[in-house]
This record gives structure tokens, sequence and C-alpha cells, in this order.
């Protein structure tokens, strides 16, 4: 695949085939993708993929929290800074409408929209999630680099006729996840992922984002 259409064809998927990924596939993406470009080569990135039960005790577990702790664990970090801005308040309004919108989920339905959040931590029906982690004295260089993995990442899974879903919203679960997995207490959860194949039929996956335009976010000086 070209890497422009890699580009292009990667969306977040929000609904996956129950097909399994063959773990050579899922171990060669997680490693090709550590090429991706980071400051001073620290590579910060920690990498945690689960299938099986160790998905299904995952599952469960956030399952659990859900009702015990609806509003989610006290929190590493904040998702978005408070009182978006223009044009950032904007996209992230219209990203949220557009799915609920496909869904056919109207905004009062406030319970309906809940369910459909809730599913975020089933990973979409997903066959295999993934977690990133970085450690708690990394700084805002590195938390970029995360980004770098992980969108190199999502490539290469496309690469390999693979979809996926990033979800900061996994951090809203920090804890529990941190102690299903039994990682060292340095390490903070960035986000988590779901990897598989797309339910192509699936109303969810007829999402299009639009993308502001060239000149909302870029200046070309001296051309
Ligand atoms: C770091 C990160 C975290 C995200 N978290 C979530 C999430 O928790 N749930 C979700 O449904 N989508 C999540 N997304 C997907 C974004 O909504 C999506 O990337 C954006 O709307 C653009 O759409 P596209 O990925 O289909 O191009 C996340 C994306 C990124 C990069």
């Amino acid at each position: 695949m070209h890497i422009d259409e890699a580009i292009r064809s990667r969306r977040s998927v929000r609904a996956f085939l129950d097909t399994r990924v063959a773990e050579n596939l899922l171990r060669d993406s997680i490693e090709l993708a550590a090429r991706a470009a980071s400051g001073g080569n620290l590579q910060p990135w920690r990498i945690v993929a689960v299938t099986g039960d160790a998905l299904a005790d995952i599952r469960a577990r956030v399952a659990t929290r859900l009702t015990e702790q609806p509003d989610g664990e006290p929190g590493d970090y904040e998702i978005y800074p408070p009182a978006l801005w223009e044009p950032h308040r904007t996209e992230r309004f219209a990203i949220g409408e557009s799915l609920y919108d496909l869904l056919g989920i109207a905004r009062e339905d406030k319970a309906g929209r809940k369910k459909w959040f809730e599913r975020n931590f089933d990973f979409f029906g997903a066959p295999v999630g993934l977690f990133c982690f970085v450690d708690r004295r990394m700084g805002r260089p590195q938390w970029s680099d995360l980004g770098m993995y992980l969108q190199t990442l999502m490539l290469v899974l496309r690469g390999k006729g693979l979809d996926s879903c990033a979800q900061e919203c996994w951090s809203l679960y920090n804890r529990t996840i941190a102690s299903a997995l039994q990682v060292p207490p340095e390490l903070m959860l960035f986000c988590g992922m779901a990897i598989g194949y797309a339910d192509n039929e699936a109303a969810a996956n007829r999402l299009q984002t639009r993308r502001l335009s060239l000149d909302q976010f870029a200046e070309f000086h001296g051309f």
C-alpha cells in the first residue's frame, strides 16, 4: 500500500468483526512502528497489547468500575483543556454530533449516548486492545513522541489490512488498567487502542471526519 493510501484510509473504526488478529502480524506491527522518530531517540512509549482472557479480564474489571464509579477514576491528565476555544471547540462538537446522527441517537437521549460511549470500554468489539504508557517523569516533548509512535502504528496496521481506534477514554479508568496489567507505578496510561478488522456494515464506520483547511493551520513564508 502506498503511504498516501495508508494515511487516507486510516480512520477511527468503532465497530469490528470478531476475526482474530494473527499474533505475528500484531508483534511485527508494534515492532515496526517503533521506527517512529522521537526526540533524542528516547523511544518513551511503553506498550501492552491484550487479547483473549487478558482482554476479557480488562473488559470485566472496567464494566464493574463503570457502575461503581461512572465518572471515572482520578485522572492523571486533562483529556482536553478546560473551556476549549475556536476552532477546536466547533470541531469537537461536530465530531460527536455527526457520530450520534449516524447512530440515530438524539441529543436528549442521554442514556443512549452514555451506552454508546461505554462501548469504548469494550474496545468496540475489537479482538485486540492495546495500551500506551509513558513514564511519569517524561515531559511534553516525550508525550508528543507517543503521538509519533501511535500514528505510525495505525498506518503500519493499515498497510496490513487492519483497522484501529485510538482511545483516550481509557485514561478514565487508569488505576483499574494499571492494576489489571500490573504495570510499575512510574508508568502512566496515556491511551488505549482498539485493533482489528472493520465491520464495514456498521453505521458508526460510515463516519466521515472533516479537517481544517490548509490556511486554517499552516502558513507558508518566502515561497
Ligand atoms: C489520542 C487519541 C485519543 C482518542 N480517543 C478516542 C476515544 O476515547 N474514543 C473515540 O471514540 N475516539 C477517540 N479518538 C478518535 C478521534 O475522535 C478521531 O481520531 C478524530 O475524530 C478524527 O477522526 P479519524 O480518526 O476517523 O480520522 C482518539 C484519537 C486520538 C488521536
